[in-house]
Formats: C-alpha cells, sequence, structure tokens
C-alpha cells in the first residue's frame, strides 16, 4: 500500500519524463528561441528509470505514463517500455505523445508492453495547427492516431488545448470525431507554466472550459455525463447524443481537481516533481548514481508526504523553474 500523502491522498500513479526535447513547438508548451535543454549526462538511463519504477511498484504504485517533451524522440524507448512492463506490478503502461512519430513505432511500442496512448492534437484545420503547434502537420498527426489504433495501444484519447483565437472555434469538429470513434477527445484548459512568454500567453489565450462546452453543444446537441470509475480522473467525462466515444474537459484552472490527485512526476533529469504546478522538488539522481544512504524508495516516500494540498494559480502563483516541456503535463 502506497503511505497517504500529508492531505490523506493515495499516490498511485508515476508520470516519468524521457526528454525534454520535441519535435513540434506548441505557442503554450516550448518557446522556439533561448531553449536551454538538460545536459545528456543529466538524463536518466533506461536502467535508472527501471530502478525508479522499481522502487514505485515496491511502494504501491501501478499507473505508469511516460511523457516528455515527447517521449518518441528517446531512442531507447522501446527497451524502456519493455523494461517498465516487464515489471510485476505495473498494470496501466501508457504515453503521452504528439503522434508524429508512431507510425513507425506503434508496433513495436505495443509488442514491448505499452497499452495505450494519448495523442495531442490541437484542431483538424491545418493552417490553423501550423500557427498552434508550429511544426507536424495535421495528416503526420492523424496518420500516428491510426498507427496506434491499428497496433491496439487503445482505449484512445486525444487532447486538445484550448487556445483563444487560435483553436477554440475547431473545438467542435474534434468533438464531432467521437461520433463515429470509440475515442475520447477531451478538451484542457491553458495553464500557465514557467513564467515566461508560454505562460504569458496560457494567461491571455486561457479559455473556460464552460465557454468550450457551451460551444460544442450548440453545435451538436446536449452532452450526457459518463462516470468514471477512476476518482482520480482529472477528466469529466460526456457523450454526445448517438455518439460512440466520449467528450471530456479537464478543467485544472476553473474546477481544480487537486482534491484528488494521486499522481508523482519523474524529470527526465531525475528528480520527483511533487506537483505539476509548484516547484517543489527532490533529487533521485545521487541515490541512484552515488551509492548514497538515502535509497530511492525512501526519497519516494519523502516526496510522497512533502505533496502540496493543491495548486495556487487563483493567488497567481505557478511554477517557475520549469516550462510544460520539461515536466510533461
Ligand atoms: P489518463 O491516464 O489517460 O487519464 O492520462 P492523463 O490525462 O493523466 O495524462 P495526459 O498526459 O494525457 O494529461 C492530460 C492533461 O491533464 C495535461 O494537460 C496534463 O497537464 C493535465 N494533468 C494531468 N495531471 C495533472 C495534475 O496533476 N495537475 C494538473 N494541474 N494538470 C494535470
Ligand atoms: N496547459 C495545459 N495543457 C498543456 N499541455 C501542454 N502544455 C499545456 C498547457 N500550458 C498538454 C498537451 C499534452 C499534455 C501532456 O499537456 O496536450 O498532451
Ligand atoms: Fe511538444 Fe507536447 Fe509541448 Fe507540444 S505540448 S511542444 S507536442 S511537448
Amino acid at each position: 500500500m502506497v503511505p497517504p500523502d500529508g492531505f490523506d491522498r493515495k499516490t498511485g500513479s508515476l508520470r516519468i519524463s524521457l526528454t525534454d526535447h520535441c519535435n513540434l513547438r506548441c505557442l503554450y508548451c516550448m518557446p522556439v528561441q533561448a531553449l536551454r535543454f538538460a545536459p545528456p549526462e543529466e538524463l536518466l538511463t533506461a536502467k535508472e528509470i527501471e530502478r525508479v519504477a522499481q522502487a514505485a511498484v515496491r511502494l504501491g504504485f501501478h499507473k505508469f505514463r511516460l511523457t516528455g517533451g515527447e517521449p518518441t524522440l528517446r531512442t531507447d524507448l522501446v527497451d524502456i517500455v519493455g523494461r517498465l512492463a516487464a515489471i510485476d506490478g505495473v498494470r496501466d503502461l501508457a504515453m503521452t505523445t504528439n503522434g508524429i512519430l508512431l507510425p513507425d513505432l506503434a508496433q513495436p511500442l505495443r509488442a514491448a508492453g505499452l497499452r495505450r496512448v494519448n495523442i495531442h492534437l490541437d484542431t483538424l484545420n491545418p493552417d490553423r495547427l501550423k500557427r498552434l503547434m508550429r511544426f507536424g502537420s495535421v495528416d503526420q498527426i492523424l496518420a500516428g492516431l491510426e498507427a496506434a489504433v491499428a497496433a491496439g495501444l487503445t482505449p484512445l484519447k486525444i487532447n486538445c488545448v484550448v487556445t483563444l483565437g487560435y483553436n477554440d472555434a475547431d473545438v467542435v469538429d474534434l468533438a464531432r470525431l467521437t461520433m463515429e470513434h470509440d475515442w475520447q477527445v477531451r478538451f484542457i484548459e491553458l495553464m500557465p507554466l514557467g513564467g515566461g512568454q508560454c505562460a504569458q500567453l496560457a494567461l491571455s489565450r486561457y479559455v473556460p472550459t464552460a465557454a468550450t462546452r457551451e460551444r460544442i453543444e450548440n453545435a451538436l446537441g446536449p452532452l450526457e455525463a459518463v462516470r468514471s470509475p477512476n476518482p482520480a480522473d482529472e477528466a469529466r467525462r460526456f457523450r454526445l447524443p448517438g455518439g460512440r466515444g466520449e467528450v471530456a474537459f479537464i478543467s485544472p484552472v476553473s474546477e481544480p481537481y487537486c482534491g484528488t490527485c494521486n499522481r508523482m512526476r519523474l524529470t527526465a533529469d531525475g528528480r520527483f516533481h511533487l506537483c505539476l504546478l509548484s516547484d517543489d522538488e527532490i533529487d533521485v539522481r545521487p541515490a541512484l548514481r552515488n551509492g548514497h544512504a538515502v535509497t530511492v524508495d525512501d526519497l519516494l516516500r519523502q516526496a510522497i508526504a512533502a505533496k502540496p494540498s493543491g495548486h495556487r494559480l487563483a493567488e497567481g502563483l505557478s511554477v517557475e523553474r520549469r516550462q510544460m516541456f520539461q515536466i510533461g503535463g
């Protein structure tokens, strides 16, 4: 059993960032200039990631998610997935990706033990995708999505970050995908991270879930609530009339879900990051590399105990020292 955190929440999900590099440059996530990446020697190796996951399983974690930056840029990704899938106790092994490299990787990842993927796609409109995600194309992402479905990396979820003036009108077309497909299309409220230009954009382009929902319902009909069996699910789930899939909303700003947060994060440079929206971290590398007396298990216990009660966006506070691409959501 995972020990409860300081607010009696049960942590049981580890989000592992594999790299801070990405092949896209979404406006709200990654600046184009003055980027600083972690030096290669600071990135955890496949073996070190495996050791952290083993420690997490010993403490009772079952859910693992690979993120980035863009996790498919790790050349040893299939090896990492294989190592994690082989750990007894790893039940839900998933990945968040922009999908672009999945045409080649979906099958090998499935064979190595990956269960499912969440794919980031902000709009189906080619021009507006270029404006918002800057590199890549709708066709490339859809090819990745099809490869994921063909390989059985399901249930499939699509993440759309709603950004005023860029894709807020495109949510209807994305939601419509759930009429024919059994996918979950999720609309995410923008969060300001990192204090720089991405955070500024997030603050000025924020669209509340209520507005996105109204737009979808006006065009496609009333949404019917779907109960989630998982109390820590940050998505509120719905179905369109006659729809096969689900439309869901992730509303960290207008409806924070910190009270049920069960997540711990491991950054690509080997730190437990205690809350997406705070700077608090515990460095795991000394325990992994220097034969430190404190074990990874001890550090993970400390990290769980030190998790803050929730974010403080309402007070204008957020993570300052990292941007989204350096945490992975
Ligand atoms: P599932 O297991 O499929 O539910 O995955 P997930 O939704 O946890 O993962 P994903 O990487 O697809 O995250 C979707 C969005 O939720 C991203 O924008 C994340 O930043 C956001 N999110 C996930 N966990 C947290 C959290 O603890 N706090 C906040 N504020 N946002 C989160
Ligand atoms: N606010 C909210 N969600 C974001 N994502 C990336 N940047 C932000 C942000 N500033 C989402 C992407 C990605 C997931 C990990 O986080 O949709 O799929
Ligand atoms: Fe890359 Fe995802 Fe960040 Fe976009 S949101 S730049 S796809 S890591």
